[in-house]
């Protein structure tokens, strides 16, 4: 629903730009300390000073909102989710608390591929109803743009349904978050292509990619590029593939094992390299060259007690970092955002304002929407978030605890507590 609102005595808090920001450039915030945001029919018309007519409080088919002094910053973007699937994995969990890897229970039947069963046991409306649950909890977090992935069909027909819920998502008029779909179908190897991952590769290539073309049910395709997944040469093919069917990439990158995938996103001119835990330093460089925007994903590397990707060094060598929950059934059963954050900042060294950028523009620019989201500026979308503080410093400080009190969705005000 796109509205018309005017917020006033707001502390504005906000990066500037319509491309993501790099290195240094991440700290750089942009203040106004009473100001004023108008959005009209969704879109931001006016941010500024305060003016003289918000005295008398009244313009009309204009909604306001004294915002007290409070910070209002760019609502969050989750660039990197796969929030779309059926079951849950809690025994898995429990057998990784006890000392099993993640990729050994891979390795034996279990992980991705039990998540692939449960899904393709669903309806379109139970998965549907699911994710739509998933989305309500994330407005209340502030996030007002979400990327979702599918990868846990790996048949024609799940792979679709996953894609076409995410589409039904987007559509519904009542949405409170935008849904950015990325197609995933190598996100692990299916039973029936045991033995024949080229094949797979093959498969996905012709009869995968030009369906999702034609219904326009994907912006971005992704690659779980992972020894023992998915090779650099076959990532390299089927990205370039997807380039060539107009869709935007992303990757999968050197989550576990240090493959080379930050290298190949640079060389394929990706929209951004995903996970990094273990980039090499040359990979590292490489983004930094080519702009790749290397999201980083700490709730990941948390729940599955890894080390933390090399965030701060990230941003002194010039990369754009986005940071992303990586919600998803298997590695990473949470979509919080203030943990996100507070991990980035505690254990990956972002100062808060890296983290703001992060969550925000460089979230966008990781969606190819640096242009319309992740800032708060006139002709974007009126997409905020508005903390109970003056004060932005307060977002690692709440450890786990969320402290957004009000989503705005395109002039929709939402009042999370
Ligand atoms: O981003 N690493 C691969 N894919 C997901 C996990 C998927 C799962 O375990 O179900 C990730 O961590
Ligand atoms: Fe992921």
């Amino acid at each position: 629903m796109k509205e018309n609102l005017i917020i006033f005595n707001a502390h504005i808090v906000t990066p500037l730009g319509s491309s993501a920001r790099k290195g240094e450039e991440m700290s750089q915030l942009h203040h106004i300390e009473k100001g004023t945001i108008e959005i009209t029919n969704g879109l931001i018309t006016y941010v500024g000073p305060s003016r003289n007519n918000e005295k008398s409080g009244f313009r009309w088919g204009y909604y306001w909102y004294d915002a007290q002094g409070r910070c209002v910053l760019p609502g969050f973007v989750d660039s990197h989710t796969h929030f779309v699937f059926g079951g849950e994995r809690s025994e898995e969990f429990s057998r990784r608390l006890k000392g099993e890897s993640y990729m050994s229970i891979m390795e034996n039947g279990g992980g991705i591929a039990a998540t692939v069963k449960a899904t393709r046991d669903c309806s379109f409306e139970q998965l549907r109803t699911r994710a739509a649950t998933f989305l309500k909890k994330m407005t209340v977090m502030g996030i007002t743009t979400v990327e979702g992935k599918s990868g846990y069909g790996l048949d024609r027909e799940t792979e679709l349904l996953q894609l076409k819920v995410m589409k039904s998502l987007n559509n519904d008029e009542r949405k409170q978050v935008d849904v950015v779909s990325t197609f995933l179908g190598a996100h692990a190897l299916p039973q029936e292509y045991v033995g024949r991952s080229d094949e797979y590769i093959d498969f996905l290539i012709n009869e995968m990619l030009p369906i999702i073309r034609k219904e326009n049910l994907a912006e971005c395709c992704d690659v779980f590029c992972e020894k023992g997944v998915f090779s650099i040469e076959q990532s390299r093919k089927l990205l370039q593939a997807a380039k060539e069917q107009g869709l935007l990439l992303k990757l999968h990158a050197d989550e576990i094992v240090s493959l080379g995938g930050a290298e190949l996103a640079a060389e394929l001119g990706a929209l951004s390299a995903d996970h990094l835990l273990q980039a090499s330093d040359e990979g590292i460089r490489r983004m930094a060259e080519t702009g790749v925007v290397a999201t980083l994903l700490p709730l990941t590397a948390f729940a599955l007690k890894e080390p933390y990707a090399r965030g701060k060094e990230m941003i002194q060598a010039g990369c754009a970092v986005a940071l992303a929950t990586d919600l998803n059934p298997g590695s990473c059963f949470s979509g919080s955002i203030p943990l996100t954050i507070a991990l980035a900042c505690i254990y990956m060294q972002l100062s808060v304002e890296e983290a703001i950028t992060a969550l925000t523009l460089n979230g966008a620019a990781a969606l190819n929407r640096a242009d319309s989201i992740g800032s708060i500026e006139v002709g974007k979308k009126g997409d905020l978030v508005i903390l109970p503080s003056d004060k932005y410093t307060i977002l690692p400080y709440y450890v786990g605890m969320n402290c957004v009190d009000v989503t705005v969705k395109e002039g929709m005000l939402y009042i999370n507590n």
